[in-house]
């Protein structure tokens, strides 16, 4: 066990290197929450076959209209011939547009079909803006192939068909774009309409916990394969977007997913509401450490539970002043040692994102640190409900545990978001 003076205040990153020291980081201590479902894949699917017949059709439209542009040389009645079949491609067989002399490259609904179909509903998925979008940009397309299958010499045609081209790579989009700008492409990666048949759903503000789509509000955040899975050909990664290790699964974050991780925060007090029990999560993809991404850290926004007994509170201020205050002071405000309350602690409780399951282990692993684990379980479960206390967070019926439990993974320690009790000037509730 590493051992710190403790006349010298270490600092701050000192706590890592202690923790490191006892095999410990915050990401092993992360247990997996069952993971709430929010759909089943079930309605997914057809939109996912929809999105991609789509793109399938968009690919054949250009993919008809490049090579014309290849072969020129061969004449007005192939160029015209290959706008014809683009059009074909983009507009389905039953369309006005549609030039049965010409070969259908795409299929019987056409990519226009498709979108349609997938923009038919009575509800709002994220990929309708983008969507709207695809449909414009494939409409002007057919527009400009129709101008081209008119021209009267190549240049006329090659001027309309690669407008037409133009139209059509903004339709296909790219998947690092999850808004209009995206496409189909982007809204196959960002959103439900990636969701494949059969593939597990689960909801997008939570960590992955097992292989299948994170999908929150019809936005996909991520897409989690097993580990075992990637094969001897590598990653194939079309989004480019960041890529974690976490719990044996590899984890493709979308570019949607920060949009989600905001959107998940805002809606944590709803959804502390309709289950009290089940923590709300969010990502934290602001790290670039080699840690899993998703750090499951505590709702900040919403009540906070109540965690220990007042009883266990006034029991721990005593031990709290027997063993503790001489290095943190006898209000908790610091003194060798840190603080343990007020807006210090919570100020660093913030940034380092301590949660009470940290902040346990912290204290009955190395505390005090003349000698740790020095403590019976139950002095050490209730001088942390006396820092929990000091730190105004609300007593409850149920007390402090004597082992880490899931529960305490799920608090942050920063400033409760209602005190219980009045806070003085430092933040630091009075405890009785
Ligand atoms: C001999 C002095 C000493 C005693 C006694 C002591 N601590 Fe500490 N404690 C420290 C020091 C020094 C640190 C800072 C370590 C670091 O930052 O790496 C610390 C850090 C902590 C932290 C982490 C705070 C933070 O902001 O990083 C907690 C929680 C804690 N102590 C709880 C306790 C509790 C509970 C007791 C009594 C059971 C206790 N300590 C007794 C010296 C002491």
């Amino acid at each position: 066990m590493m051992r710190l003076h403790a006349k010298i205040r270490a600092p701050r990153t000192g706590f890592h290197v202690l923790l490191t020291a006892i095999g410990f980081t915050a990401a092993s201590v992360m247990m997996p929450v069952p993971a709430q479902a929010e759909n089943h894949s079930g309605p997914y699917e057809a939109d996912h076959a929809q999105a991609v017949a789509a793109l399938t059709d968009l690919q054949a439209a250009i993919t008809t209209i490049m090579h014309a542009e290849e072969a020129t040389s061969s004449g007005p009645g192939s160029y015209k011939t290959a706008a014809a079949s683009a059009i074909n491609a983009l507009v389905g067989s039953q369309d006005a547009a549609f030039n049965a002399q010409a070969p259908n490259p795409g299929d019987a609904a056409g990519a226009i079909g498709h979108v349609n179909q997938l923009l038919d509903r009575v509800s709002s998925p994220p990929w309708v803006p983008g969507l709207h979008g695809v449909l414009v940009n494939a409409q002007a397309a057919v527009s400009a192939l129709q101008d081209a299958g008119k021209a009267d010499d190549l240049d006329g045609y090659e001027l309309s068909s690669s407008q037409a081209l133009t139209d059509l790579v903004v339709a296909e989009g790219h998947a690092g774009g999850y808004d209009s700008l995206g496409g189909l492409s982007g809204a196959l990666a960002n959103t439900a309409l990636a969701v494949t048949d059969g593939a597990a759903v689960e909801n997008g503000c939570t960590a992955p916990q097992r292989a299948g789509f994170g999908v929150y509000q019809g936005y996909l955040s991520y897409r989690a394969v097993p580990l075992s899975s990637i094969g001897s050909a590598g990653i194939d990664n079309p989004g480019g977007a960041k890529i974690r290790l976490h719990g044996g699964l590899l984890v493709f974050y979308t570019a949607a997913a920060p949009q989600v991780v905001q959107m998940c925060s805002s809606t944590h007090a709803e959804a502390q509401l309709a289950a009290p029990e089940a923590g709300i999560f969010h990502a934290d993809f602001t790290s670039n450490a080699p840690s899993p991404l998703l750090i499951e850290t505590a709702d900040e926004s919403s009540g906070t539970p109540a965690l220990y007994t007042a009883a266990q509170a006034s029991a721990g201020a005593a031990v709290y002043a027997q063993n503790c205050a001489s290095c943190h002071g006898a209000n908790l405000q610091g003194v060798a040692a840190p603080a343990l309350a007020g807006k210090d602690f919570q100020t660093t409780a913030v940034s380092d994102k301590y949660t009470v399951s940290i902040i346990r282990t912290i204290a009955t692993q190395n505390m005090p640190l003349s000698n740790p684990g020095s403590l019976s379980d139950t002095q050490y479960a209730n001088v942390l409900a006396y820092l929990l206390a000091a730190n105004c967070y609300p007593a409850g019926a149920k007390p402090f545990p004597t082992q880490d439990e899931p529960s305490l993974q799920k608090v942050t320690m920063g400033p409760p978001s209602a005190p219980s009790g009045t806070p003085d000037a430092n933040g630091v509730c009075a405890v009785h």
